[in-house]
């Protein structure tokens, strides 16, 4: 069975990101064609990248590195629960990205971005960085409105079209995480 990775991309106190990724995750659970983990960053409290040799190189030395790396290497595909700072992903998320490198490589990956424009930004400068770790990033995404998905931009009500959306995206990283297997 294939194993997909809800990573929760934010770590503010009182962020919004939480209520998203649990949402995802209840949707996900309900498909029978993957298994799906809530994977949230503020758990394995990685610092600034603070490993002196580039991740490419795959030579870890700090045990918050190997624990977020088991972590991120045991999935064929992930989701990515966005929300958008300054038109960009977090820099949390962008610093855990940057602290792996092959557990990423020839697998699939799909967006959920939050904010005043449904995270679009976020997920643009996303699409970008997952290029670079050589991660097939499907087209279907799903854009949450602080204004229209959330009451007084914080209690997170989504619009009920914005299930199908999830699921959308799901199918197709479903889909590419299986094809990419085969090449790994
Ligand atoms: C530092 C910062 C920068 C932000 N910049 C943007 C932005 O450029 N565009 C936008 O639509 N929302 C922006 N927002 C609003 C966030 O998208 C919104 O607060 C969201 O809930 C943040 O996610 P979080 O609650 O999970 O931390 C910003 C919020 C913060 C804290």
């Amino acid at each position: 069975m294939l194993k997909i990775a809800i990573i929760l991309g934010s770590t503010r106190p009182g962020r919004n990101g939480e209520a998203v990724a649990k949402w995802v995750t209840e949707i996900a659970n309900k498909r029978s064609d993957a298994t799906f983990e809530l994977v949230d960053i503020a758990d394995y409290n990685l610092p600034l990248l603070d490993e002196p040799v580039p991740a490419s190189m795959g030579q870890y030395s700090k045990p918050h590195t190997i624990a977020w790396s088991d972590k991120i290497a045991s999935f064929d595909g992930y989701v990515f629960v966005t929300p958008e700072y300054n038109h960009a992903t977090s820099g949390a998320l962008k610093n855990a990205i940057d602290f792996l490198y092959h557990e990423w490589k020839d697998k699939a990956a799909g967006f959920v971005g939050y904010g005043g424009s449904g995270g679009a930004r976020a997920i643009e400068n996303l699409r970008l960085i997952v290029g670079e770790l050589h991660i097939a990033d499907v087209r279907a995404q799903v854009g949450l409105s602080l204004m229209t998905d959330f009451e007084n931009f914080s209690i997170f009500k989504p619009a009920a079209y914005q299930e199908q959306a999830v699921n959308t995206m799901l199918d197709q990283v479903i889909a590419w995480s299986g094809a990419l297997k085969t090449l790994r």
